[in-house]
């Protein structure tokens, strides 16, 4: 009795590391902090993470500029993989102790344990690492419903990435090839573009030096692109309805360069018969039933590719070259001697330029030991 009390208690009192802040800031406020271990809740798996990612989100987050979600946890950290240490009540017997998993997470990623929604969670395909896994929930299940549950992509359409070497870029280079439709880019520079045609773009066009919408029309000689995938916002407008077919769909998923536009929107937009979708992946992370559906059309459609090696999360690891990633490090180097063995830090934006405050970057523990 006095056993299993103790034991209650120590189970239900055990701690762990995170990745924390106490005030908004630069990657100097960051250290690691020991936080209590959550419980699995109703439903809900307890994942021993193995890496994990450190998202654009994180980055605004850390500076105050983007809040965690209501209910959601404030450690930082949109995904994770990892395997399965402990399961909630009413759970359905889909997960078992010991398997390999990853998640799409309202936050709480960087950290020894998250728990999840069991629907949140995904298999890690065969053969893959930790690492990589940790690459893929948030940017190919973004560029995944971009494409198929908001754009209704179908076979030989032309889709129009933004920012194509990006995270969410390059993962819907590839599921637009995989859809049977044409990924056309935009990027900052010519390496950035060679990695965009080297994942499968048809074109790619600098942003920096030439009129991309001109160049969209001249390479669908006139028609124009049925979908848009738009991560920039406000300075891309005008230009997005120059190159947008009749009927397009044009899709805003993030506000890189803000969203006050200046300028007739509406008639430009009507006089093509044009749609404009917004789409916010993180606020519908707890919708578990939602969350479920993505996942497991996800797996389904996509897993075979990842597992058939068709597909690549894409990691990069620019680490001497960026002195905030090396504060970064630095900060945690110094705190984790206790809780990790191994620390990573990847790249997770095909970039290589020097944009060092907004690059987006993967943040991995390996072999972590309470
Ligand atoms: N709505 C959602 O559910 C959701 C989910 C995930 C991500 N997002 C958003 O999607 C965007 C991409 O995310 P990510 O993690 O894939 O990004 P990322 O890997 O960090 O890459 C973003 C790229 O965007 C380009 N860029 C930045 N500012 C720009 C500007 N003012 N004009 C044009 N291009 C600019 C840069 O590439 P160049 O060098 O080519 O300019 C940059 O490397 C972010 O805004 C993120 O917040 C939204």
């Amino acid at each position: 009795m006095f056993f299993s009390v103790w034991f209650c208690l120590f189970f239900f009192l055990e701690k762990m590391f995170a990745a924390y802040f106490d005030c908004p800031g630069g990657p100097e406020n960051l250290y690691m902090k020991e936080v209590m271990k959550p419980n699995p809740g109703e439903g809900e798996v307890l994942v021993k993470v193995s890496a994990s990612a450190l998202n654009r989100a994180d980055l605004l987050q850390r500076r105050g500029k983007y809040p965690p979600p209501k209910g959601a946890s404030d450690i930082l950290g949109l995904e994770a993989a990892g395997s399965v240490a402990g399961l909630g009540p009413g759970c359905s017997g889909r997960w078992r102790i010991g398997d390999a998993v990853m998640a799409l997470l309202p936050g709480g990623g960087q950290a020894q344990y998250v728990t999840v929604p069991e629907g949140l969670l995904m298999p890690i395909p065969k053969d893959m690492t930790f690492i990589q896994a940790a690459a893929i929930p948030e940017a190919w299940l973004t560029a995944f419903q971009l494409l198929h549950f908001v754009g209704k992509v179908q076979e030989g359409e032309r889709v129009l990435i933004h920012a194509g070497a990006s995270g969410v870029g390059m993962a819907a280079i590839q599921l637009v090839r995989l859809a049977k439709a044409i990924p056309i880019v935009t990027a900052g520079t010519q390496e950035k573009l060679e990695a965009t045609a080297n994942a499968g773009a048809a074109a790619g066009f600098n942003y920096k030096n030439e009129d991309f919408s001109e160049k969209v029309l001249e390479f669908t000689q006139g028609s124009g692109v049925d979908i848009i995938l738009d991560c920039v916002g406000a300075s891309y407008w005008e230009k997005n309805l120059n190159c947008l077919s009749t009927d397009g769909r044009w899709i805003i998923y993030g506000l890189l360069s803000g969203g006050e536009v200046h300028g007739d929107l509406l008639a430009r937009l009507i006089s093509k018969r044009a749609s404009i979708h917004t789409s916010l992946l993180r606020s519908r992370d707890k919708e578990a039933s939602s969350g479920y559906q993505q996942c497991m059309q996800f797996d389904l459609k996509i897993y075979y590719s990842f597992e058939s090696f068709l597909f690549k999360p894409v990691l990069n690891t620019f680490l001497s070259k960026k002195p905030q990633l090396e504060l970064l490090l630095h900060s945690l180097e110094n705190a984790t001697k206790l809780s990790c063995k191994f620390f990573f830090l990847f790249l997770s934006d095909s970039s290589l330029n020097e944009r060092n405050d907004t690059q987006d970057f993967l943040l991995c523990f390996m072999d972590t030991i309470i």
